[in-house]
């Protein structure tokens, strides 16, 4: 199988081959799409270290999703954003905290056409900005996992399709399955983000739902970056407890993680496509550095590639319209 035999060019002339022999291809309904609701009405309010993304009233989170569905994206995941905050995030754990609330809406106005992710971590909800409750000052693992049960059985009771815990706790799964299980939840499935890294590329999501640590940094949860066997421990951990899909983040330059957990693990991957990925495309495509279009699907397509089956990122919608458009 030498050249002049073999040439691999041969497969590349003709376009209407190319397309037909693609390992991998990005449709629309593999994107999910992630949206920060706020609270009040009639709001939509730039991130300004994410250009082209809002943080949306519930109202105007409505519109965004008829719009998304118009594109055939029919997933989301919700992150809330609140003025008033406490010392444990319990805040969240009420029917009328912003996620609940917007989950409860979307779900009776989109029924089963729209699948709602539900993020589960107190971050977003505790006045010193980290993942769960401090004792010692530190993320206590126990008391954070039982907060973090309370917010996921509210989700749920308002329609969540599924709960996503991204605080990294030890053993959270477990308890958040119990908890549902015992409320007859048995069909709402786990994703976890079960391989966290402790990563700067989170720095504008943190800016968009005003979620930075006021001390310290996340890394005596979240994992760090310099390990990859590790990564195998904590899906195997969370499958043991009951995880029906596994989330990994960041993306971009953790494919290799994506690749293992898909050699090892039997199981639905989601990658998430984060905040940082997202910023450093659209901050150089602004310059005219780079293509953004090309450069969005090189990067979605890589990470399908890799082994993810659906992808979390904030370019979804933009992607969307441009498949329709061409008519991929
Ligand atoms: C909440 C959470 C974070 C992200 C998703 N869920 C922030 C963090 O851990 O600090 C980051 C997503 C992104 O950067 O787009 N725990």
């Amino acid at each position: 199988m030498n050249f002049p035999k073999t040439r691999m060019r041969r497969l590349r002339y003709n376009k209407i081959l190319r397309n037909m022999i693609e390992d991998t291809r990005i449709v629309a309904s593999d994107l999910i799409y992630p949206i920060f609701v706020s609270e009040g009405a009639g709001t939509k309010e730039p991130i300004e270290s994410m250009p082209g993304q809002f943080r949306y009233s519930i109202d105007n989170t409505i519109l965004l999703c008829e719009e998304l569905l118009k594109f055939n994206i029919n997933s989301i995941i919700l992150f809330g954003i609140v003025k008033k905050k406490d010392d444990t995030g319990k805040i969240s754990c009420n029917s009328k905290s912003i996620v609940p609330k917007a989950i409860t809406k979307l779900k009776s106005k989109f029924k089963d056409k729209l699948f709602i992710i539900a993020d589960v971590c107190n971050c977003e909800y505790t006045k010193h900005g980290h993942c769960g409750t401090i004792i010692e000052n530190d993320v206590d693992n126990d008391e954070t996992v039982t907060t973090l049960a309370e917010q996921s059985l509210i989700l749920a009771k308002c329609g969540a399709d599924a709960l996503a815990p991204s605080d990294m706790m030890d053993g959270r799964v477990k308890v958040i399955r119990e908890i549902l299980d015992k409320n007859k939840f048995e069909k709402t499935p786990i994703f976890p983000y079960s391989v966290k890294y402790s990563s700067a590329f989170y720095g504008p999501f943190r800016d968009a739902a005003k979620s930075s640590p006021s001390f310290g940094d996340r890394k005596t949860y979240q994992m760090n970056f310099k390990n990859s066997e590790e990564a195998i421990n904590e899906v195997k951990l969370d499958l043991n407890e009951g995880a029906d899909v596994i989330i990994i983040k960041p993306a971009m330059v953790y494919l290799d993680i994506v690749l293992k957990i898909k050699e090892r693990f039997n199981v639905p991957i989601i990658a998430y496509n984060v905040s940082g990925e997202y910023s450093m495309v659209k901050s150089a495509s602004k310059n005219n550095f780079i293509s953004e279009m090309e450069i969005v699907l090189e990067i979605l397509h890589s990470i399908k590639r890799s082994g993810a089956n659906a992808i979390i990122s904030y370019h979804a919608l933009d992607v969307a319209k441009f498949l329709k458009k061409n008519n991929v």
